[in-house]
């Protein structure tokens, strides 16, 4: 059966773009389909400056959203990455198998390091390793299928890289995953400044749809949302990237076709009506199930008790044919020992 993983940083509210490029499609298709895996990864929300009690709370937030979404731990496995020793043993090892030259040419790094250098701020190691963590994430899991929005494409690739490496210089030791974009929405754009991502981490702004945002707030942000000079609705991304994100958010939330809905449509105005309501539909059942989780914590905590013990029973062996390919010894106390002399 083929296994899929993908993870979600608890670095911000959760967006309509985590929902329209990976939450919900692994809610729809994966649990369904797979031997799937999901993870919020808290270790990566801590390669900017962070607050620890935000880190907590957004971690226990992220985890009810997913279970809100519709993940099943009936179906798959839902946890928390820094319950799982088995991420941070093999990034160390990655590490030795990834060059600088590699992370330095990472778009997101470049990206998020001149923001922190422009802020005046100074750079965490750990933001230029991130991809490393990421890519032990994948392979520890021995992941066929990464389900991803398109700005994790690049980080994927490198988890390609490192595996493909790895095994030819120690031996067959990891699954070579490849990352799964969804149809349409694979990058939902900012609504105020749509050449931009819709990205959690930013200022939190008239432009990022909030899953948890109230149906008039979110009729509000659509409604206001930045459009291009000229009238006719027409689908293109170069020319009109406002009206093609709204395109795009609409055929996600209906499950139609972005060109055809241009053609639908003759006014900018109709067009985001439309789109502000099927966003609020949904986001309706997302948020209502919300409301119940938060009223049983236990039973999130549960989830995300169990989903660790099978994540740990999935990763370790992997974990630990990796450290012995690369010549680590093994401790003495596991009869390996023996064998290995
Ligand atoms: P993160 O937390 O930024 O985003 C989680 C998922 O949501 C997708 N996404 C989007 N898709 C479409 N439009 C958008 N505007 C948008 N914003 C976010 C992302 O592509 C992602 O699929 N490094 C990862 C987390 C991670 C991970 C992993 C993912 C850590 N380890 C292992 C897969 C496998 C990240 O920062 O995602």
């Amino acid at each position: 059966m083929t296994r899929v993983f993908s993870g979600i940083k608890p670095t911000g509210h959760l967006t309509l773009g985590n929902y329209l490029g990976a939450m919900r499609q692994w809610a729809a298709v994966d649990q369904h389909q797979a031997d799937a895996v999901f993870c919020i990864v808290d270790l990566h929300g801590m390669t900017v400056d962070h607050d620890p009690a935000r880190l907590r709370r957004l971690t226990r937030q992220g985890a009810t959203l997913l279970l809100a979404a519709g993940l099943d731990p009936e179906l798959c496995t839902v946890f928390v990455q820094s319950h799982v020793d088995e991420h941070a043993r093999l990034s160390y090892v990655l590490e030795c198998v990834a060059t600088d030259g590699e992370m330095r040419r990472m778009i997101q790094y470049k990206e998020k390091a001149a923001g922190e250098r422009a802020r005046g701020g100074s750079v965490r190691l750990s933001l230029l390793t991130y991809p490393v963590l990421m890519a032990a994430d994948i392979l520890a899991y021995g992941a066929d299928e990464v389900p991803v929005g398109d700005d994790q494409a690049q980080h994927v690739e490198l988890a390609r890289d490192l595996a493909v490496r790895f095994n030819q210089r120690y031996g067959h030791t990891f699954v070579v995953p490849k990352a799964t974009l969804p149809r349409v929405a694979a990058r939902v754009m900012n609504l105020q400044e749509p050449t931009s991502k819709m990205g959690k981490s930013d200022d939190s702004g008239p432009g990022i749809v909030y899953l948890l945002d109230e149906p008039d707030v979110v009729r509000k942000k659509v409604m206001r949302a930045v459009t291009d000079s000229g009238r006719e609705v027409v689908y293109d991304r170069e020319g009109r990237p406002g009206v093609t994100n709204l395109l795009e958010i609409l055929a996600a939330c209906t499950g139609g076709n972005p060109e055809s809905l241009a053609d639908v449509h003759q006014s900018y105005g109709a067009l985001k009506k439309d789109t502000a309501e099927a966003v609020v539909e949904v986001l309706r059942p997302v948020q209502a199930r919300h409301k119940e989780l938060c009223a049983d914590p236990g039973y999130v905590e549960e989830v995300l008790r169990h989903g660790a013990e099978k994540a740990r029973a999935m990763a370790r062996p992997t974990v630990d044919t990796a450290y012995r390919a690369i010549g680590l010894l093994p401790p003495v106390a596991e009869p390996a020992l023996n064998a290995a002399r």
